[in-house]
């Protein structure tokens, strides 16, 4: 509820304001920073996050194949439903796709992840 994943899937994103006042409305309605995110709802704007994790753009990537293959956000990103606040606490380096690759029986091939281009083969 909280990250949708619009098509074609490979990002997640944050909800709108009105979607997270569908909890918010009744829950800790007294917080400071509620109160903010209930005049974002009113006033139509933009909730603005910090990208925790990145990825070089020529690097493919898709959190929906993921997920549908049963990977969970934790496997990724850690123990995120203990934390207040997050911070890139995992690796997810080009060797941390790999290994879980090899566990999965996942293609390892250069162009799975990466385009092939003249003279790289
Ligand atoms: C499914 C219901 C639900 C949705 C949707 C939801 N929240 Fe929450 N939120 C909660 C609950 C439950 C808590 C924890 C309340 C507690 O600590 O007692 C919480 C706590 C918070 C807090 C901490 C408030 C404080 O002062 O302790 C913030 C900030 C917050 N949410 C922001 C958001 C934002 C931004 C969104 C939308 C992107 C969102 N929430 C969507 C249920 C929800
Ligand atoms: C297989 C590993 C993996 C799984 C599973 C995974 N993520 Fe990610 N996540 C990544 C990577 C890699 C990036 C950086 C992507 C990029 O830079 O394009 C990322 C980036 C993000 C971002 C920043 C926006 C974006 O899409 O780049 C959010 C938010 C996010 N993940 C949330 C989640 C949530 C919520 C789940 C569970 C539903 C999840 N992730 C599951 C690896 C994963
Ligand atoms: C937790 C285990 C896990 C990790 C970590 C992981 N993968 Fe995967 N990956 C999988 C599985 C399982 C599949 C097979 C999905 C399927 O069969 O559709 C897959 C499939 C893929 C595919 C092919 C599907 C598509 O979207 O085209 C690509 C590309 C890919 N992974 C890239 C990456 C990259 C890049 C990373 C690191 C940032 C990564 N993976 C990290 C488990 C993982
Ligand atoms: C499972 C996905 C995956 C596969 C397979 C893969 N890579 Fe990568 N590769 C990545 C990711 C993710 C990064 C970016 C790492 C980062 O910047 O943190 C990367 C980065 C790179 C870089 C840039 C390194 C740097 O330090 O700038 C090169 C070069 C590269 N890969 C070559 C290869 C070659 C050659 C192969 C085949 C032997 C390969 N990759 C296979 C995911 C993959």
């Amino acid at each position: 509820m909280c990250h949708p994943n619009p098509d074609p899937g490979d990002m997640m994103t944050i909800a709108t304001a009105p979607k997270c006042m569908q909890c918010h409305s009744a829950i800790k309605t007294d917080s400071p920073a509620i109160q903010k995110l209930a005049a974002f709802a009113k006033n139509d704007r933009e909730i603005k996050w910090k990208r925790v994790y990145q990825i070089p753009a020529y690097v493919r990537f898709s959190h929906r194949s993921h997920t549908g293959a049963g990977a969970t956000c934790a496997d990724c990103h850690g123990a995120v439903a203990e934390r207040e606040q997050l911070a890139r606490e995992t690796d997810l380096s080009m060797g941390a796709c790999m290994n879980c690759h090899r566990l999965k029986k996942v293609s390892i091939d250069c162009g799975f992840c990466h385009d092939q281009q003249p003279g790289n083969q």
